[in-house]
């Protein structure tokens, strides 16, 4: 099996320019399923995860095809396959998507339940929720589920738990139910807003999206358009910490910096020196890395998605850190991986407590999902000697050609 190879490296220096957003990317792409004409989707990063998911619209009928590197075309005119295969979802879970846009243009879907991951069980009781809601009826058995109903019609939905996955299904499910739906404790997150965008550009008529009230109102058809996806906030926030933590000097570029704040605001706690200007963002690291606390929350809180990368450059800052994980019952998998590198956390229950050490050893580890993938390589750059990381194929999901952005940074990171 391949493995990714990092070793202890200088100070990052120079430009990296961030890829486009998976978590808008995925949504979107399953969004694809609602037009009837042509869609053309720009700036979408070449990941695993985009390529299972444009596996699932071929075999839904969708036409799909690669314009260029980052470059999609979909035409979803034809689409009459409404199962998503079981090897397909058990890859990825965000293939669980396609169901609210199957589920309001044909009126049926049905696939495998998605499987849990190493960050928690990740139910989908919201999502159901939702559709039950819009007059789906839902049956479960041996493993798959499906979702029935000759017209959805509009309702209020309170998401007990403001889901980014749930808010994008029901969204997508309403954009062709009957009257008005409300989703209230919706999702804020800036991929949310994005896939809104989209989906006004083909036609449909959502408002308050990027609140926790978002109106849909049903219209009878979707067509086709053109969308580049938003920045990949989570790549942004790696390449930040990587600075930081190299006590580097980097400009990442193609960055939105409202959709960063709590990221810029913790670093800045840690003593670095960060510019932002225009789609660049410049990050200094200091020669003293001070201990700071976070503590994750759904949007515009601190990034769950950014806890491990973020607990690597705790692990040698100065002091105490404390980190507090609300948003997933079981994300603290890169814990043990760090302390095998000399990294000394304690866990207590959804905290951690972490203690800044002078210096990590590099040591065989494992990528146990792909953010805690990224706090290895991250805190391979600083350890002694060489860090060698299994399990590669979660970094590949989130992240485009991971090692050359590092490399063009001074990283010394390659595959074996
Ligand atoms: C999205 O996952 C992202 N994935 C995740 O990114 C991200 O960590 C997460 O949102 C939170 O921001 C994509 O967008 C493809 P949730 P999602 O539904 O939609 C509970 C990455 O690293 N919940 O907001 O699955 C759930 O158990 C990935 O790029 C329910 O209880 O996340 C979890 O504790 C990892 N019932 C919490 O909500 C439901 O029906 C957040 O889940 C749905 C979710």
């Amino acid at each position: 099996m391949e493995k990714i190879m990092v070793e202890k490296s200088p100070p990052l220096r120079g430009n990296v320019r961030v890829s486009g957003a998976k978590n808008s990317a995925l949504p979107i792409l399953a969004a694809s399923l609602l037009g009837t004409e042509d869609i053309i989707l720009e700036d979408v990063p070449r990941l695993k995860d985009v390529e299972v998911i444009c596996e699932v619209l071929t075999s839904l009928g969708a036409k799909v095809e690669f314009l260029d590197r980052e470059t999609i075309k979909i035409n979803s005119s034809n689409i009459k396959n409404y199962e998503t295969p079981y090897e397909l979802m058990s890859k990825m879970r965000a293939s669980f998507l396609v169901m609210g846009p199957l589920l309001t243009r044909i009126g049926k879907t049905k696939t495998s339940l998605p499987g849990g991951c190493a960050i928690g069980t990740r139910p989908i009781d919201l999502h159901l929720k939702g559709f039950r809601a819009l007059g789906a009826e839902i049956d479960v058995d041996h493993g798959n589920i499906g979702a029935y109903a000759d017209k959805l019609v509009g309702d209020r939905i309170y998401l007990d738990f403001p889901s980014v996955g749930a808010t994008e299904n029901i969204m997508m499910a309403a954009t062709m139910a009957e009257g008005e739906t409300i989703i209230d404790n919706a999702a804020m997150e800036p991929e949310i807003v994005d896939l809104a965008n989209f989906l006004n550009k083909l036609g449909a008529d959502i408002k308050g999206a990027g609140t926790s009230s978002i109106r849909i109102k049903g219209v009878e058809k979707l067509g086709g358009t053109t969308h580049s996806i938003i920045p990949d906030r989570i790549e942004a926030g790696t390449f930040m910490v990587a600075a930081a933590i190299t006590k580097g000097d980097v400009v990442v570029e193609n960055t939105i910096s409202s959709h960063i704040k709590p990221v810029i605001a913790k670093l800045r706690e840690v003593g670095c020196e960060i510019y932002e200007n225009g789609d660049k963002i410049r990050v200094i690291g200091p020669d003293n890395l001070k201990a700071t606390d976070i503590k994750t929350l759904p949007y515009p809180g601190f990034p769950t998605d950014m806890q491990a990368q973020f607990m690597a450059l705790m692990s040698v800052c100065n002091g105490t850190s404390v980190v507090i994980e609300t948003v997933f019952e079981n994300r603290f998998m890169h814990v043990d991986e760090l302390k095998r590198m000399g990294a000394d956390i304690k866990i207590d229950g959804k905290s951690a407590i972490i203690q800044g050490v002078d210096e990590l050893a590099g040591a065989p580890v494992k990528a146990t999902d792909l953010r805690a993938g990224a706090a290895l390589v991250l805190a391979g750059l600083v350890a002694n000697g060489v860090t060698e990381i299994e399990n590669i194929y979660h970094i590949d999901r989130g992240y485009s050609n991971i090692e050359e952005k590092f490399r063009n940074l001074g990283a010394i990171i390659y595959r074996k």
